[in-house]
């Protein structure tokens, strides 16, 4: 693969300071000046209640929003729902759900919280919870970052599939872990999954944006739009397959129903049936501001195109990669990911682990990186002893080549 030097993104379609990198959109994406513009436009007329157009406004614009998701995923409106975040999609279907006593969610030993807490509030309903190491020496919970970082001969989803039994109902993943960055094979997880009659639920918020989604085989794809999606926090989807929507109790409300925004009709005219589509789960009316700036960012990710987004970052990857190879403080971790990135199992970021400091020297250690980063304008995060390097499409080779140098000169 040849570096691509022209990023598909323009950087001036963004709010940037030119001597800042923002390598951080696995925290926060930033938000392009369109949706910006676009907030502003729809707040301007709700100062002015009388000018909001009924089809066009009120409806129109989530409408948009829902268009322009299924447009992202390849997928059909009808299968979008509108959320105010990843947790509250996860949540939806963790509520929804046909349970009996007795079944069992399985996860992946240390998800991102947001895949953890909406199943383990199942408990009183006498549902459990079991998490699953990914390779040996995996740790999470308390100890996380004293545990050794995975491998391209780690087989993660043989392990997951291995693990599940008749009592699972659910297999619940991140596509990208938020902090190991393994993105996860999910056509070969859903086949699994499909053979033995699980669902498979997926947090997708790592990988939207910077990576192209594939929703074949899935049960529910849940995304908060605030990271690689570039919309403000708060807002995002829920796309769910036909066949388990159906399976799922409505949790919607007023808008949920048939013939709800008929006022023709009299509202508390109670005979009618619960959508089918994806509006069955969402809450009201959606967030406009929010949803007229999801449609902007994404239609700027789609006008590059997604693929070429993830080219772009997969291009500057490796040529970091490269560079740290012949750095000896990074070698060993330089090689590790070269091998998961000719192995497919890198996501949208480059994660660094500490190495063999113990806890609390790898914590200084990142903790000093993050600082001496900062004060030179470059934007890192760190979690549970990785640090992440997260490209996108608006970066620059030049960007990949400073942060090179500042790691070569960080001890
Ligand atoms: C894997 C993952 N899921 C979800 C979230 C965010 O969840 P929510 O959209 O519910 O705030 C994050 C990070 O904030 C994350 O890294």
């Amino acid at each position: 693969m040849g570096t691509s030097t022209v990023p598909p993104l323009n950087p001036e379609a963004f709010d940037f300071d030119a001597s800042i990198s923002w390598l951080m959109h696995c925290t926060e994406g930033p938000v392009p000046l369109a949706s910006l513009r676009a907030v502003k436009d729809v707040l301007v007329l709700e100062a002015q209640p009388w000018r909001v157009r009924w089809q066009e406004d009120f409806q129109g614009i989530p409408a948009a929003a829902r268009k322009t998701v299924a447009q992202l995923m390849s997928a059909d409106a009808a299968d979008i729902t509108l959320t105010a975040t990843t947790s509250s999609a996860l949540t939806v279907i963790a509520q929804a759900y046909p349970w009996s006593v007795g079944d069992e969610v399985v996860l992946p030993l240390a998800e991102f919280p947001s895949n953890y807490w909406p199943w383990q509030a199942l408990a009183g309903r006498g549902v459990t919870l079991r998490q699953v190491p990914l390779w040996d020496g995996q740790v999470g919970g308390a100890q996380a970052w004293s545990g050794r970082p995975p491998t391209a001969e780690d087989d993660v989803e043989g392990r997951l599939l291995d693990a599940l039994g008749p009592s699972t109902r659910i297999l619940a993943v991140s596509w990208v872990r938020f902090q190991d960055g393994l993105c996860l094979d999910l056509p070969r997880l859903a086949a699994g999954c499909r053979q033995r009659g699980v669902e498979l639920v997926v947090d997708g918020i790592q990988g939207c944006g910077t990576l192209v989604a594939q929703l074949d085989g899935l049960s529910a794809f849940a995304c908060g739009g605030h990271k690689g999606l570039l919309a403000p926090q708060g807002h995002g989807f829920l796309w769910t397959s036909p066949a388990f929507r159906q399976r799922l109790a409505p949790a919607g409300s007023w808008l949920s129903v048939e013939g709800a925004a008929d006022f023709r009709r009299p509202s508390t005219d109670f005979e009618r049936q619960w959508n089918v589509d994806g509006s069955r789960f969402e809450q009201g009316v959606p967030n406009l501001l929010a949803c007229a700036a999801l449609t902007e960012s994404l239609r700027l990710l789609l006008q590059a195109g997604v693929s070429t987004i993830a080219d772009h970052v997969k291009a500057l990857q490796m040529h970091l990669l490269d560079a740290l190879s012949s750095m000896p403080p990074w070698r060993g971790e330089a090689e590790r990911l070269i091998a998961l990135f000719a192995a497919g199992r890198l996501g949208s970021f480059l994660p660094l682990h500490h190495g063999h400091r113990d806890a609390l020297a790898g914590q200084a250690f990142l903790d000093a990186l993050l600082a001496a980063a900062k004060e030179e304008g470059v934007y890192l995060s760190a979690r549970e002893g990785y640090l992440r390097l997260a490209f996108h499409g608006w970066h620059g080779l030049w960007e990949a080549e400073r942060l090179g140098e500042f790691l070569r000169r960080a001890k």
